[in-house]
């Protein structure tokens, strides 16, 4: 890796500032619903403690739009962290100010300090000089572990780099890097990846770029809807990105001009989609399925949606998955979070488990998916990141990363 590593610094006794991304899902009570992203730092963090450093740790939590709010502070991380790290975790309720300087001027070797939720500042993501540099004034280095933020030129993952001396990834930065980065630019033979979610639009360029270094790609979730219609198919009332036909149509026949395979659906579960007059929390409609079904073919009928793969495709893309030795996957097949629709995501998730190849989980809802079909155990590695993973494997430069002090 081109930048500094974590393993680089001689960390005893000081004080390193640890940007991590504690934005994990809470629910209507505020507890804590999904612990991974904490437990995906706990490599930097027991090393730093191990050898002694003084730790300061800081992340974001939800988008409170620059202003404190009880429903986001950090506070219970700090608890949950120290009862997982099995040592006491200070906490501060600001991440600046008089209270925060003197907590860290009496942190001794091996203590770990969590600082209140840094978008309670407008200056974070605004990325402030004043902001960085009074971050970077609590530490001797800045360690970023924070992937999930890495995409985000803020304050605490870009601007603190310029006033600290050196600035290296952590332990989950790095692996997310191999992953993401070097294993799927290297892979072994034959490599499948598998493409879901509600757009076309999000993924385009993670597509083309896939494209290019896996051998077939298989595509479901909502995004098959504006794959089939461009190629003449007809989708009923699905999902379809109008706007996306023309761009979509022209994927499908590069990759075909390159030898490389894109698989549609050739067959769907559908439903009528019914609006009722009964609203969600946000204040939406809520929206029902009625007369769920099979299809028989890859066309849809006028009046229903498709709301997951049919049994058909799921045979065909266990195929193709089976003597991979390589999977990529990112978005779902269906509406999982519905368990009547689930079924496709949970079958594609059992054969990438079973398949043995080296398994890399994109990040976002196939995460979810995998967390609830109780196989993440058998995937080689599960990537912390939601945008940041689609925004690294278009190509773009994460600013989070480029910052850090080169080696
Ligand atoms: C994420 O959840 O993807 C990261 O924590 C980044 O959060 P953001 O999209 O609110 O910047």
């Amino acid at each position: 890796m081109p930048k500094l590593a974590l393993q680089d610094l001689d960390v005893r006794g000081r004080r390193v500032l640890v940007r991590v991304d504690f934005n994990v899902p809470l629910n209507a009570e505020g507890g804590i619903t999904d612990d991974s992203r904490i437990r995906a730092a706990l490599p930097t963090l027991d090393y730093l403690l191990e050898r002694g450093a003084r730790v300061i740790l800081c992340s974001h939590l939800g988008r409170p739009k620059g202003k404190p709010d009880p429903a986001l502070s950090l506070r219970p991380v700090a608890q949950w962290l120290s009862d997982l790290i099995l040592r006491p975790v200070s906490f501060v309720d600001d991440c600046l100010g008089e209270k925060v300087e003197k907590t860290v001027s009496i942190l001794q070797n091996g203590d770990c300090l969590l600082l209140e939720n840094l978008r309670f500042y407008l200056q974070e993501e605004a990325n402030d000089p004043e902001f960085a540099r009074r971050l970077a004034a609590y530490a001797d280095f800045f360690v970023n572990d924070a992937f999930g933020a890495a995409h985000r030129a803020h304050a605490s993952t870009e601007g603190v780099t310029r006033f600290v001396q050196q600035s290296a990834a952590g332990f989950l930065m790095q692996k997310e890097l191999k992953f993401l980065g070097e294993e799927l630019a290297n892979p072994q033979r034959p490599f499948v990846a598998i493409l879901g979610g509600a757009k076309v639009s999000d993924k385009i360029k993670v597509i083309e770029s896939l494209l290019a270094k896996a051998d077939t790609l298989l595509i479901g979730g909502a995004m098959s809807y504006t794959f089939l219609k461009s190629q003449g198919v007809a989708v009923g009332a699905s999902l379809v990105e109008e706007d996306r036909l023309d761009i979509t149509r022209r994927t499908f026949e590069s990759a075909a001009a390159r030898g490389k395979k894109i698989c549609l659906p050739r067959d769907h579960v559908v439903a009528r989609r019914v609006e009722t007059d009964r609203l969600d929390k946000k204040g939406r409609k809520i929206v029902e399925f009625q007369d769920a079904q099979n299809t028989s073919s890859d066309s849809i009928e006028d009046g229903f949606c498709g709301v997951d793969i049919g049994p058909q495709t799921v045979r065909a893309y266990q195929e193709l998955i089976r003597p991979s030795k390589t999977v990529f996957w990112n978005g779902p097949m269906g509406i999982f979070e519905n368990k009547n629709f689930a079924g496709g995501t949970f079958e594609i998730a059992r054969a990438v488990a079973e398949s043995g190849a080296r398994s890399i989980i994109g990040g976002g809802d196939s995460v979810k998916a995998i967390h609830a079909s109780g196989l993440d155990g058998r995937i080689t590695f599960l990537s912390t990141g939601g945008g940041a993973s689609l925004e690294f494997l278009e190509g773009k430069t994460l600013p989070g990363v480029a910052a850090l002090t080169d080696k």
